[in-house]
């Protein structure tokens, strides 16, 4: 079998070169020099930052005083090429406390973020958000960066993430998400880095699309065997599957993952020989 353990990828190439790309069509905007904000994006950010006032607790003050909201906090912003003058493309909304008390008030947050059409970068790590809204998934679809880590996410990983196609970074750890790792994952052809760890996830770990660099599915609760086939065509650089107890072997096709620099498989319930890895 030592043979054909390893099948060749090539694919990981070009899929690297195309995450390139959307650097070159923009430029960022500092905020002391910036021109206005677009007056559309203006009045939606007003609404989202009234939104996080209402329903942050304690309550966090958000300076929303500077005429530009290109220099509140967490807000980035960019002059594009292809639309007219600035418009926002980051928010950064982390470790602000927000808890919604109502599904109505949640939904409504997230579709007005939503409703930046030039979003690529959304950071609500470090709240108290319960869901994400079906509607967020075919709303948000410009996301490349999505960090939901440590919320108070339940349930399972919906499956309609692979609807978001340009999703790079997606962090999902320190939450109570259960059930089995959606295998639309595997269509997602710019996801690079895929943090799940410190959940209860469970079952098999689905074929990894090629562009994956980092995969943490650490202290969670899966019972199976890793599968040689969950790596097959990757270019993986960070594996950890520690305290996730996983049973059987370790698959030698782990000794084909060539870029591989970190691997960590302490604490699980796994046996019999170590493949040989140089
Ligand atoms: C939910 O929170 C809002 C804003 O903080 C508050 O006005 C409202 O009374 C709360 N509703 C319930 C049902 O707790
Ligand atoms: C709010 O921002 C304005 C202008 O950016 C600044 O002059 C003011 O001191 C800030 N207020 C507080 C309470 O930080
Ligand atoms: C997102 O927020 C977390 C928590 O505040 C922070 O540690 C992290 O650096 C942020 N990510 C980025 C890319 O700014
Ligand atoms: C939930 O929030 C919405 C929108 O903020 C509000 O209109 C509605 O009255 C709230 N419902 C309850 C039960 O608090
Ligand atoms: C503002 O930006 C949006 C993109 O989010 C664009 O669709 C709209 O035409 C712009 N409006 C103005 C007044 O520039
Ligand atoms: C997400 O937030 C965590 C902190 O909760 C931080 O360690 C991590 O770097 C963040 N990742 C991104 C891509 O923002
Ligand atoms: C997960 O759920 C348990 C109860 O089922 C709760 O005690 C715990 O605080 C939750 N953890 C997070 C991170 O939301
Ligand atoms: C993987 O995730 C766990 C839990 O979130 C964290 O403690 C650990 O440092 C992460 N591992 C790596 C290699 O980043
Ligand atoms: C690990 O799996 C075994 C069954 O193989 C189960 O009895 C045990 O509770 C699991 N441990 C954890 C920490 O999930
Ligand atoms: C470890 O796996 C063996 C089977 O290979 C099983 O009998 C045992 O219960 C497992 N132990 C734990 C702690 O999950």
């Amino acid at each position: 079998m030592a043979g054909n353990a390893c099948s060749a990828a090539t694919s990981g190439f070009f899929s690297f070169l195309l995450l390139l790309l959307p650097c070159l069509l923009s430029s960022q905007v500092h905020a002391d020099h910036a021109s206005k904000l677009n007056t559309t994006q203006t009045r939606i950010l007003k609404r989202i930052f009234h939104t996080i006032q209402l329903y942050t607790s304690p309550y966090e003050f958000l300076n929303t005083t500077a005429v530009n909201p290109c220099a509140w906090r967490g807000v980035g912003c960019y002059s594009s090429y292809t639309s007219d003058g600035v418009v926002v493309n980051e928010l950064d909304f982390s470790n602000l406390g927000i808890a919604f008390n109502n599904s109505t008030a949640l939904s409504s947050f997230f579709s007005l973020i939503c409703s930046l059409d030039t979003l690529w970068f959304l950071n609500l790590s470090r709240n108290h958000l319960t869901s994400i809204p079906g509607a967020f998934f075919s709303s948000c679809t410009g996301i490349s960066t999505l960090n939901l880590s440590q919320n108070s996410l339940s349930g399972k990983i919906p499956s309609q993430f692979s609807n978001l196609i340009y999703l790079s970074y997606l962090h999902l750890n320190g939450n109570n998400l259960s059930g089995s790792i959606p295998s639309t994952l595997t269509i997602m052809n710019y996801l690079r880095d895929l943090q799940l760890g410190d959940n209860k996830l469970s079952g098999t770990i689905p074929i990894m699309p090629p562009s994956i660099r980092a995969l943490n599915l650490s202290y969670n609760s899966f019972r199976g065997h890793i599968l040689s086939s969950s790596f097959d065509n990757s270019f993986l650089e960070i594996l950890d599957l520690s305290h996730s107890n996983f049973s059987g072997s370790v698959p030698n096709s782990l000794t084909c993952l060539n870029f591989l620099f970190f691997l960590d498989l302490s604490y699980n319930n796994l046996s019999g020989e170590l493949p040989i890895f140089w």
